[in-house]
């Protein structure tokens, strides 16, 4: 898994050792507005989400990456490119995406950390496409797609919630 630097951010991979930053980011029922309104409840439930996410880092050569400020090598949240595999139920796609801690929303960062995700995952994994869904509710995330470039692709239904699909395909094939 490769490091990936922007102009404030390190984009590094995630270890167990983030898994108080992992609980402190999802015991937020503020971040989890638009994701099923489920916060997790114990660091177990965190420890648990970054097993799953090295395990996917073994079998996909692909996941989330822990973003860290480069002035004060503050965790700020993760960003990255995933292998979905459950959110759409009819294909797999490389799903672009970001959660940060709510004392850090406003700053750009999820945009610089998207940015930088995509240019990864177009150059240096020569994907074909890169997707992203957010509900419809989530104007923060639907404003970053299209300002990085993903184009809206219709809408779905996932657990209920109407969600709008974004699509890019590589602009360096
Ligand atoms: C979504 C999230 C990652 C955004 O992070 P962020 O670093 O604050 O985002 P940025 O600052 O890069 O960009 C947010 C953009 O949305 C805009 N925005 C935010 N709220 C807005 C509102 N109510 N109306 C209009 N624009 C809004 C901002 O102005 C900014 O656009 P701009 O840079 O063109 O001004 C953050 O809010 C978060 O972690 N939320 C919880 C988890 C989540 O919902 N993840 C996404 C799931 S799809």
């Amino acid at each position: 898994m490769k490091q990936i630097e922007t102009k404030r951010l390190i984009l590094r991979p995630i270890t167990e050792d983030d898994a108080q930053d992992f609980f402190e980011l999802d015991a937020n029922p503020n971040v989890h507005i638009y994701l099923g309104n489920n916060p997790v409840k114990t660091i177990d439930q965190s420890k648990a989400a970054i097993a799953n996410i090295l395990e996917q880092y073994k079998t996909n050569g692909i996941g989330r990456l822990a973003i860290i400020d480069k002035a004060t090598n503050t965790f700020l949240g993760w960003s990255g490119l995933k292998f979905e595999q459950n959110l759409r139920k009819a294909f797999d796609y490389y799903d672009l995406g970001y959660r940060l801690k709510e004392q850090h929303w406003g700053k750009g960062y999820a945009t610089e950390a998207a940015i930088a995700s995509l240019d990864y995952g177009f150059k240096d994994l020569k994907l074909k496409e890169i997707c992203a869904a957010a509900d419809i509710g989530n104007i923060a995330s639907n404003v970053i797609l299209k300002k990085v470039g993903l184009k809206p692709s219709g809408q779905f239904t996932y657990e209920g919630d109407v969600c709008n699909w974004y699509i890019i395909q590589n602009p360096y094939y």
